[in-house]
């Protein structure tokens, strides 16, 4: 219970990393609001939930929008704790082919609504006396090969964004971190495409296998693995943390795969191999 009688904004708690994290606040102790876009998937959450998950319909890319999330968690209670999570894939498309539009509504989705979430809950936390905030970034971040190139730049943004916001926040007992989610198996992968329902379930099925392939450790990621990382973090747990970043990806980033997969041997093992 080390959420007790914290009070919690969670964005994009309606699916996926969201709202593990959202009901992982609320079982250890704390009041939560999510901030979606779905309203149906949030209604799910909070039916189930006791009172302990509360709703309020808000796009993060509407600065209006997120400043009233952030009012309404305030005029209930008071804020204490941040999660800036909502995202998706945003534009596909390579460096060289990428609309501008598309290219700033990526930005506007996975980069600035960060930025301006954090703008309007700090002066909210800090009149608490301090709290914290977690924003999602992603391997991607890191590297090229995890995901488009917007989605990679804009959450490689967010990582700097942690560090300066920590900086900046520290002054009123915030701390600020990021998560780096590996290949989690959420609604985000195919929550885009206009397809059949037993078509979505044959895709859901071959993104598992494939996540359960992608790293070290064998076995798909799953949201309450992210949830448990970024409770950490929000929790006095981790009361000397501020402006860093947690892998949670299964060892996907340790290295070239032929250092870790049997089946994918390293060229010393290959020439072993012919010996
Ligand atoms: P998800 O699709 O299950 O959940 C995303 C939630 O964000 C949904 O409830 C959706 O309605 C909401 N959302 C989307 N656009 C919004 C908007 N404009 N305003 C408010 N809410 C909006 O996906 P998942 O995987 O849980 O994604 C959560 C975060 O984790 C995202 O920032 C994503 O980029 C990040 N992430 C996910 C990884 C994965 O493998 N699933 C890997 C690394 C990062």
């Amino acid at each position: 219970m080390r959420f007790t009688s914290k009070r919690a904004v969670v964005t994009g708690g309606a699916s996926g990393i969201g709202r593990a994290t959202a009901l992982r606040l609320a079982e250890e102790g704390a009041q939560v609001l999510i901030g979606d876009i779905d309203e149906q998937g949030a209604a799910d959450l909070v039916d189930g939930s006791d009172g302990r998950i509360g709703f309020r319909r808000c796009d993060v890319t509407k600065a209006d929008q997120l400043e009233a999330l952030m009012d309404q968690a305030d005029a209930e209670g008071g804020l204490d704790l941040l999660f800036n999570n909502a995202g998706a894939g945003g534009a596909r498309e390579g460096i060289d082919t990428v609309e501008p539009g598309e290219w700033d509504r990526t930005m506007a989705l996975l980069l600035t609504s960060v930025a301006l979430g954090t703008r309007y809950a700090a002066p909210l936390i800090a009149k608490r006396g301090g709290g914290a905030i977690v924003n999602t970034a992603s391997v991607a971040a890191l590297a090229s090969g995890f995901a488009p190139t917007a989605y990679s730049v804009a959450k490689a943004g967010v990582l700097h964004l942690t560090t300066v916001s920590a900086a900046d926040l520290a002054r009123h007992g915030i701390r600020v971190n990021a998560v780096l989610p590996g290949f989690i198996t959420t609604n985000i992968f195919t929550r885009h495409l206009d397809i059949a329902e037993d078509a979505r379930a044959q895709a859901d099925g071959m993104i598992a296998a494939v996540a359960a392939k992608a790293q070290p450790i064998a076995r798909a990621g799953r949201p309450e693995d992210i949830a448990a990382a970024v409770c950490f973090l929000l929790s006095d747990d981790a009361s000397f943390v501020t402006g860093t970043s947690l892998l949670v990806d299964g060892g996907m980033t340790v290295g070239s795969r032929a250092s870790w997969d049997p089946a994918s041997p390293t060229l010393f093992e290959a020439l072993d191999q012919v010996r």
